[in-house]
């Protein structure tokens, strides 16, 4: 594909750029991610789309003429979740709860063919290697002696990934981490990304989160040292990683 002229730079990463392309988004990565990466993001969506979650539609994966291969999904006219927390801060709260109750009936869905989140937890810390092989053992028994669950996990839910429509329906892009597992494990990344940015609003979230969806604290608590080194495993790098290394060590020894 080419892309057209007209194309609008909504956000740059390492490792792609996302463009408006009027009524389409494409997500263009750059030419070293695997094209199986691209396609597996297309995939989850596609199955996310049928099990009635509302979201961007998959449209297509295409080489994009001298660049990498891109995801193409139908715009969602509106603005992010993250936008409207950082223009309205006195609202904060009344964000949180909209977006904490989008998570909740997001977990409520089944997707039976989704990627399997122990699977891919389980992966991740194995392919660590910032951590020795009996930290990796301990990740994987506890994360082994977590109660089984089969509900849709979107995996990097924060609130830059939840659309607000001109409909004024909410709407959840980036499914490129989604798996089916535990909701508490899904919630324990959710603190993390929001603790990586804002301890206070990180408590508020979790507070909100194990309220409403009747969670103990404790369940969630106890995946941030697992989810912690599945986010180390996924390279962001930066700052972030002796912070997610604080997080695995304080909870291996608890
Ligand atoms: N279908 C869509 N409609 C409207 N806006 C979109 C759509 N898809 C993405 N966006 C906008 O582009 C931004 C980045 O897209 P996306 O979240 O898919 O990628 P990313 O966050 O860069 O990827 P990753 O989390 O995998 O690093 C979103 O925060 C949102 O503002
Ligand atoms: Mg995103």
């Amino acid at each position: 594909m080419i892309l057209p002229d007209s194309k609008v730079e909504i956000v740059r990463h390492s490792n792609k750029v996302v463009y408006d392309l009027g009524d389409k988004i494409a997500k263009v990565f750059s030419e070293d991610k695997p094209v199986s990466d691209v396609f597996n993001e297309a995939l989850n969506l596609a199955r996310i789309n049928e099990c009635g979650i509302r979201s961007p539609k998959a449209i297509e994966v295409a080489k994009v003429e001298d660049a990498g291969w891109a995801l193409v999904t139908t715009k969602v006219p509106g603005v992010t979740l993250a936008e409207k927390m950082a223009a309205e801060p006195g609202r904060f709260y009344e964000y949180l709860e909209q977006f904490v109750n989008l998570q909740i009936e997001v977990h409520s869905y089944r997707c039976p063919l989704l990627p399997r989140q122990t699977d891919k937890y389980s992966r991740m810390i194995n392919s660590l290697d910032q951590i020795n092989a009996s930290t990796r053992y301990d990740l994987l028994q506890r994360l082994d002696g977590m109660k089984m669950r089969r509900r849709v996990c979107h995996g990097d839910f924060n609130p830059s990934n939840v659309i607000v429509g001109d409909d004024e329906q909410l709407y959840v892009c980036d499914w490129a981490h989604a798996t089916q597992g535990a909701p508490a494990a899904d919630a324990a990344m959710t603190y993390l990304l929001f603790a990586l940015q804002d301890k206070q609003q990180a408590d508020a979230y979790l507070e909100l989160y194990c309220e409403h969806a009747d969670e103990a604290v404790q369940v969630v608590r106890g995946y941030l040292p697992i989810v912690a080194a599945s986010e180390l495993a996924r390279k962001r790098g930066g700052k972030n990683d002796e912070f997610l290394m604080s997080w695995i060590d304080v909870f291996d020894y608890q």
